[in-house]
C-alpha cells in the first residue's frame, strides 16, 4: 500500500461511517496566540470541541499537518520526527467510546491488515486529584471486541495514570490552563515481538518490558482521546458534548504494515535518504542519526515554507532556521562540502505531490530561500571559527557561545580547538552540557509562558480582535478603498497585527478615518451573525474570504450588520463576540510597510 492509498483508505473508512472529509490547515495557527504552530490534530478543532457548530456537522475526519518544535533535539531513533500526519477523526457531541474504539480498531485489523495479536492497548486508570475514575467502560469495549475475535484478553489491556492515559495540549490535568478542553485516553501500541530483544538497551533494564517501555519493541500508533471535560476554577466539568478526538500516526502505521520498526525506511522518507546517501557517498546504516536529522528537518523546513515560515531569527521563522542550520551541520559530519539543502526540496514535495501540492507549487522559492540560508550559515560558520582561532583557552563558555550563535555542536568545536592547539578548560564536557541544559530549561520556560493566562482567559481578548480583525478590513476598504486585500493576520494578547495590500504609507488622516470609523461601529453594537453555506454560493454573493482554497466546500461566515445592511461578511472559522460593543475602544499602534506592495497595521483594546 502506497503512502496515499493508507491516507485515503482512512478518510473513505470514516467517510462510510458519516464522516465529512476536511483539508489539513495550515502549520502555523490562525489567530492563535497560544501556540507557535499545529502540533496534533485537535489543534484547528479545538473551538468545535468547546461547543462552536463546525458547518460539516459532528463527524469530521482529516490527515493534518503537524510540527513538534519541542522534539527538534529527539530526533534520532526509529520513530521520532518533527514534522508528521496525524490521521484524525472527531465526534463533536456525536458518537462516543464504543463507535470509535470499534472502528478504529477495525480499521487498523480489516482495512489496514495489521495482525489483531500484535495489539496492544492502554486505558486509564484514574486520576483522584482531578477527579475523574478509572476507566473501565473503555475496557469492556475492549473486551468484548477481543471476544468477538477470539483473542485472549490476558495481559492485552494495561492501565496508566494522567502521565500516559490522560490528554490535553498542555499534558496532565494539574498544567491545563483554565478553559483547555482534555479527557482519558486509549492508546494502540504495535508490538514488533519479545525476540528482538531489543530491551538490553533500554532505559529500563532490568525492569520488566511494558507497552510505554522506550526500548522500541512497542510502537504507539493510535490514540482515542474521550475529550469530554473542561478545566474551570471549581475543577473538571463535563463539555456540552461529549467528543472524540482520534489521532493516528500516519507514518507509524505505514511502517507497521509492513512490520518495519525505522519510519525512516518508509515511502515518505527513502527517497530523501537516497538522495543523501548519493550526495555524500555513505550509507544510511552506517549513519542513523545524520541521515534522520537531515532528511526530517529539510522536509518539516520545507512544509513550513510552503505554509509561508521562512528561517528568520522571530518566533516561526527561528524554527525554519534552526532547522535548516542543523541540516548543514550533519551534512558537513557527513563530508558534502558544497550546498545541498535545496536540492532535497523537489524530492521532497514529489512525495507529497497529491497531498500537498503547495510544495511543488512553491519550490523554486522554497529552493532560493534554503540556497540563501545555507550559504548564512556556512560563512557563520567562518567567522566562528576564526573567533576561535582568536582566545587562548577554549573553555566551556566558549563552546557554548559557539553553540548559540553559530549552531556549533561542542564535538565541533572541541575538534577545531584541538587543531588549533588551543588550551581546553579542565572538565569542559560537563560544564557544557550543565550550561546547554540550564539553557534548555529557560527556553521551556519561555514557551510555557506562551500558555500564561490560560485559554479562557486569552480566548476573550483573541475573540475580541478577531472581530476587530474583520472590522478593521472593512474600514481599509472604506477609506482607503476596495483594492486593499488582507495578506496575513497575528493576533496576540497585546495587538493585532494586520497586512493588506496597499502601496503606499498610510497619511495621518487615513489613519484617524480608520480609527474613529471602527470605533463608531463598535458603539453602534453593530450585531454579529454566523451562517453555514455552500462556499460557492458565499463566495459568489461577495463574502470575502482569505486564502478560500483552504476552506471546505460548506463553510461559515461572519456577518457583521443587520440583515441587508452588513457592513463586513466573511469566510471565517471564529470565534467572534456576538456585538461589536463587547470589543471597547480600539486605537492603531502603528503602520508600516511589510514588503512590496503589502502594509503592516497594529491595532491595539485602550482597556
Ligand atoms: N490529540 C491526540 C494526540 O495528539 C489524539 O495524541
Amino acid at each position: 500500500m502506497t503512502p496515499d492509498q493508507l491516507r485515503s483508505k482512512y478518510l473513505n473508512f470514516f467517510k462510510k461511517h458519516g464522516h465529512a472529509i476536511v483539508p489539513s490547515a495550515p502549520l502555523v495557527p490562525e489567530n492563535d496566540p497560544t501556540t507557535l504552530f499545529t502540533g496534533s490534530g485537535m489543534q484547528p478543532m479545538v473551538p468545535y470541541l468547546l461547543g462552536e457548530t463546525h458547518p460539516l456537522g459532528t463527524r469530521i475526519v482529516d490527515s493534518q499537518k503537524c510540527f513538534r518544535s519541542q522534539d527538534i533535539e529527539e530526533v534520532g531513533d526509529n520513530r521520532h520526527t518533527t514534522f508528521f500526519e496525524m490521521l484524525g477523526n472527531w465526534s463533536l457531541g456525536d458518537y462516543f467510546k464504543a463507535e470509535q474504539i470499534e472502528w478504529v480498531y477495525t480499521f487498523l485489523v480489516d482495512e489496514v491488515g495489521l495482525d489483531p495479536m500484535k495489539l496492544y492497548i492502554t486505558c486509564f486508570g484514574g486520576d483522584k486529584e482531578a477527579g475523574v475514575d478509572k476507566d473501565t467502560q473503555a475496557e469492556e469495549i475492549w473486551l468484548k471486541l477481543f471476544k468477538k475475535r477470539n483473542i485472549n484478553p490476558e495481559g492485552r489491556i494495561s492501565f496508566y495514570g494522567s502521565d500516559k492515559n490522560w490528554w490535553s495540549r498542555a499534558g496532565i490535568p494539574k498544567n491545563m490552563p483554565l478553559g483547555e478542553p482534555g479527557g482519558p485516553d486509549s492508546e494502540i501500541f504495535y508490538d514488533f515481538g519479545s525476540e528482538l530483544n531489543l530491551h538490553e538497551d533500554s532505559p529500563f533494564n532490568g525492569e520488566e518490558c511494558h507497552v510505554n517501555c522506550d526500548c522500541g519493541r512497542f510502537l504507539e500508533i493510535g490514540n482515542s482521546v474521550f475529550m469530554a471535560y473542561v478545566k474551570t476554577e471549581q475543577g473538571f466539568k463535563d463539555l456540552k458534548g461529549k467528543n472524540i478526538d482520534f489521532g493516528g500516526g500516519f507514518e507509524r502505521i505505514l511502517a507497521v504494515m509492513d512490520n518495519q520498526q525505522d519510519v525512516f525506511k518508509t515511502e515518505l522518507f527513502s527517497p530523501i535518504i537516497k538522495q543523501i546517501e548519493r550526495l555524500s557517498g555513505k550509507k544510511y546504516e552506517d549513519n542513523l542519526m545524520a541521515f534522520r536529522v537531515i532528511s526530517d528537518h529539510i522536509k518539516a523546513a520545507t512544509f513550513l515554507a510552503a505554509d509561508g515560515v521562512f528561517p528568520n531569527n522571530k518566533e516561526q521563522g527561528y524554527f525554519s532556521r534552526r532547522l535548516v542550520r542543523r541540516s548543514v551541520r550533519y551534512g558537513l559530519e557527513l563530508g558534502i562540502e558544497k550546498n545541498f539543502i535545496a536540492e532535497l526540496v523537489p524530492t521532497i514535495a514529489s512525495i507529497y505531490l497529491n497531498q500537498y501540492p503547495e510544495l511543488d507549487n512553491q519550490k523554486e522559492k522554497i529552493k532560493n530561500i534554503f540556497e540563501i540560508e545555507e550559504n548564512k550559515f556556512k560563512k557563520a560558520i567562518d567567522k566562528g571559527l576564526k573567533e576561535l582561532s582568536k582566545i587562548n583557552q577554549f573553555t566551556a563558555k566558549t563552546a557554548f557561545n559557539l553553540y548559540e550563535t553559530y549552531g556549533f555542536p561542542l564535538e565541533l568545536s572541541l575538534e577545531e580547538a584541538k587543531r588549533m592547539g588551543k588550551e581546553i578548560e579542565q572538565g569542559i564536557e560537563s560544564k557544557f552540557i550543565d550550561k546547554r541544559a540550564a539553557h534548555a530549561q529557560k527556553s521551556r520556560t519561555a514557551s510555557a509562558g506562551m500558555f500564561k493566562g490560560g485559554l479562557q482567559e486569552n480566548s476573550v481578548t483573541t475573540t475580541k480582535y478577531h472581530t476587530a480583525t474583520h472590522l478593521l478590513q472593512a474600514a481599509l476598504r472604506k477609506v482607503l478603498g476596495p483594492q486593499v486585500e488582507q495578506k496575513g493576520s497575528n493576533i496576540t494578547e497585546k495587538r493585532l497585527r494586520f497586512d493588506f495590500s496597499f502601496e503606499r504609507a498610510m497619511t495621518d488622516e487615513e489613519k484617524t478615518a480608520v480609527e474613529q470609523q471602527i470605533n463608531q461601529w463598535i458603539k453602534e453594537s453593530q450585531p454579529v451573525s454566523k451562517q453555514i453555506m455552500e462556499k460557492k454560493k458565499a463566495l459568489a454573493s461577495g463574502v470575502m474570504a482569505f486564502f478560500a482554497e483552504k476552506y471546505p466546500d460548506e463553510v461559515s461566515v461572519y456577518s457583521i450588520g443587520p440583515e441587508g445592511h452588513y457592513l463586513s461578511r466573511e469566510l471565517c472559522g471564529g470565534p467572534h463576540v456576538e456585538s461589536t460593543e463587547q470589543i471597547g475602544e480600539i486605537y492603531i499602534q502603528k503602520e508600516k510597510s511589510a514588503s512590496a506592495g503589502v502594509r503592516r497595521i497594529y491595532i491595539g483594546l485602550k482597556n
